[in-house]
């Protein structure tokens, strides 16, 4: 049985040429057994007429918010509380800056102020439109609420003649967004009752009272993924190194300053733990000893012996009973021979990739993450790539995309 059985989605469509090929998406929808509420704005309708959704979808289409005959059968708040999911394809540039900002002047986006359903925005226009740094920060803003995701725009020739990013994904390709959407939903109940440690920020090793040795990391990726774990419904503990962040609200957090203080505070909790993610940069190396007092420069040269620190992750993925272990590998280069090879050594059932560049990896607030895991019954491994987007947003693809492939171990 379809997952979209039974299902409520608004579709609202913008005014946008792309506006055509939605009537083949009211289609596939109706044939999963969903029920299709159109909701039109009034450039839409310039486009497409409403009959023709209306013949597709079985229901009189709406068009205004202040339509008394289409109020008395079910009004805006009804509908908006009718909705398990709002879909807008096309999404113009203008319905999303008004959505981004809460603004409420037609039917289509005081649904979306009105409905606490999920909102899954398929964005179609011109490349420069789609570019156009106005544009650009509205989707940001719209990607880092927990209740919106976006399918596409895909790139090639625009019906103006242009050639680039800005047209609207196929109906098929829509239609399988919006069943993965109800798939992460259905999963997300999952979640609760399951507990996930993550690890985060990086450690501290002291070379006398003045002085330490450390790694780059901020520990947004950590905190972000945190976050998003407990927008899942699951129980969250967050080990973290020295940051200048702030814990995440519901998270049970405990600071540690060295890579051996992180170790005993994660085998503290670990036996009960469901899913382990270890984005802690953890100094690999500590000195023998922490001299101290603080030690005079009175000689030209200073050698401090080192001495490896436990690997965390390698000890959680050698447990008989591991939770479900998940690494990430920061790589300047050959980044995904690099993390395969982790993934095998350290005997992860993921690891998250990530180039570590200028502009991509510690401090900043984006990056692009590469997942592979193993597939099962098999020596094969798979991957995806999570392109270039804010870490909150590579969080919340990051906990879908682990729900979805280890949700059966984690039902067992
Ligand atoms: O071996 P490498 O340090 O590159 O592996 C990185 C992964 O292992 C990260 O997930 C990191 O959090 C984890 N790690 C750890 N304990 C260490 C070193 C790395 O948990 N001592």
């Amino acid at each position: 049985m379809s997952v979209l059985k039974n299902k409520n989605i608004i579709l609202g469509v913008c005014g946008g040429i792309a506006a055509y090929k939605s009537a083949e998406l009211v289609r596939l929808l109706i044939k999963q057994g969903a029920q299709v509420q159109v909701v039109m704005t009034n450039s839409a309708t310039e486009y497409v007429t409403p009959l023709t959704f209306q013949a597709l979808s079985g229901k009189e289409v709406r068009t205004a918010l202040f339509d008394l005959g289409a109020e008395a059968g079910m009004g805006h708040i009804e509908l908006a509380r009718w909705a398990d999911l709002i879909l807008i394809a096309p999404a113009t540039a203008n319905t999303m800056a008004k959505i981004a900002l809460g603004m409420a002047d037609d039917l289509l986006t005081t649904l979306c102020l009105a409905s606490n359903a999920p909102l899954l925005i398929a964005p179609a226009m011109n490349q420069q439109m789609w570019r156009n740094e106005a544009t650009q920060s509205n989707v940001e803003i719209l990607k880092q609420r927990n209740s919106v995701s976006f399918c596409g725009p895909a790139e090639g020739i625009q019906a103006c003649g242009d050639s680039g990013p800005g047209r609207m994904e196929e109906p098929d390709g829509l239609l399988k967004s919006v069943i993965d959407e109800f798939d992460v939903q259905a999963e997300k109940k999952c979640l609760k009752g399951k507990k996930v440690l993550i690890t985060a920020g990086p450690t501290i090793e002291d070379i006398d009272p003045v002085r330490y040795m450390s790694n780059r990391s901020s520990g947004k990726m950590g905190y972000a993924i945190a976050q998003a774990a407990l927008n899942l419904g699951a129980d969250v503990f967050l080990i973290s190194g020295p940051t200048a962040l702030e814990a995440p609200e519901g998270a049970k957090v405990f600071m540690v300053r060295s890579a051996r203080q992180m170790y005993d505070a994660v085998f503290e909790v670990i036996d009960s733990i469901d899913i382990f993610i270890a984005t802690a940069a953890v100094a690999d190396y500590r000195p023998v000893e922490k001299v101290g007092q603080k030690i005079k420069k009175n000689t030209d040269k200073l050698n401090i012996e080192l001495v490896k620190n436990p690997d965390i992750l390698t000890a959680v993925a050698a447990l008989p009973q591991k939770p479900i272990s998940i690494g990430f590998a920061a790589e300047t280069n050959d980044v995904e021979s690099y993390a395969k090879s982790k993934l095998e050594r350290k005997n992860l059932d993921m690891i998250v990739a990530n180039k570590v560049s200028e502009t991509e990896g510690f401090e900043g607030d984006n990056n692009a993450l590469q997942l592979l895991w193993r597939v099962q019954n098999n020596k094969e491994i798979s991957s995806k790539k999570l392109p270039y987007a804010t870490k909150k947003e590579l969080a919340k693809q990051l906990m879908n995309e682990i729900v979805l492939l280890f949700i059966k171990e984690l039902k067992s």
